[in-house]
């Protein structure tokens, strides 16, 4: 029989404790230094540690309730019968974590009949917990979010990020060339789910990228449009953005004529 129907404060809830564990269980495995194994190209890196949590994330949530689905990045995929579907990034910026940079995080999205509605991203070595409830707002460390009241493109810093394969690399690197004249600035911390909780927090006005996967941004979305963000979400492969309302329309007018984007 499914378990009884959760709140999304329930799920955003259970999300932070699991989020949690696994963020003291990152800080002790940093230190230890992983060997990394290479995915879909050489730069795309998996650990072992990944994988140990995605499983830790899967059965403490399993515990709780059994009869939920999960999509995790290292191949957890289960339908579930209750409605809910967990989306999970064990190590979002998996390449920080083994160069012991900050800014690798843990990514945990509760989706309810297909739409996001809690979501939480704890970045261990910033000490960051993020958390949002659909139609409630976003936090870090229990402090309510704003994005930055940015109005002007040309004074903005500008998160984005790379993916994998050479050839979506060249088209994002050649897009800079237009893109980075026009802002204030680009950043690239090495993770998607870091990126979209930057906007929330305030760090950025803006990020995009192409060529993201579900479990890279389903929490961060959330998290970024709980505290201001015009975030439009991709269809799969396709262009990511979360913004300051007041710089959204330059941004995707200049990201339009960058050629970043058929
Ligand atoms: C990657 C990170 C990175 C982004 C890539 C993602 P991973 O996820 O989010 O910032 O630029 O597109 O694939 O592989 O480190 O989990
Ligand atoms: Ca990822």
């Amino acid at each position: 029989m499914s378990e009884p129907a959760a709140t999304p404060f329930e799920l955003r809830d259970l999300a932070a404790e699991v989020g949690s564990e696994i963020n003291d269980f990152l800080l002790v495995e940093v230190r230890r230094g992983h060997a990394a194994e290479t995915k879909s190209s050489a730069s795309d890196f998996v650990t072992a540690v990944d994988r140990a949590c995605e499983t830790r994330i899967v059965e403490a949530i399993t515990a709780t309730r059994p009869d939920d689905g999960f999509k995790g990045e290292e191949g957890t995929d289960a339908p579930g019968i209750s409605g809910v579907r967990w989306i999970i990034d064990p190590i979002d910026g998996t390449a920080n974590f083994v160069f012991a940079h900050p800014g690798f995080s843990v990514s945990i999205a509760a989706e309810v009949d297909g739409v996001v509605v809690a979501g939480v991203v704890a970045d261990p070595m910033n000490r960051h917990l993020f958390d949002a409830v659909l139609g409630a707002g976003a936090r870090c460390n229990g402090e309510t979010l704003q994005v930055r009241p940015a109005t002007d493109i040309t004074r903005s810093l500008v998160a984005t990020g790379f993916g994998y394969q050479p050839d979506r690399r060249r088209r994002q690197a050649h897009a800079l060339m237009t893109i980075l004249p026009e802002i204030a600035d680009i950043r690239r911390m090495g993770s998607a789910a870091t990126d979209l909780c930057g906007v929330a927090l305030g760090r950025v006005d803006a990020y995009y990228e192409t060529g993201l996967n579900e479990w890279d941004l389903a929490a961060g979305a959330l998290i970024a449009a709980e505290a201001g963000a015009v975030v439009k979400m991709p269809a799969p492969d396709d262009l990511m953005v979360a913004a300051a309302p007041g710089i959204i329309d330059d941004l995707l007018a200049l990201i339009g004529r960058s050629g970043l984007i058929d």
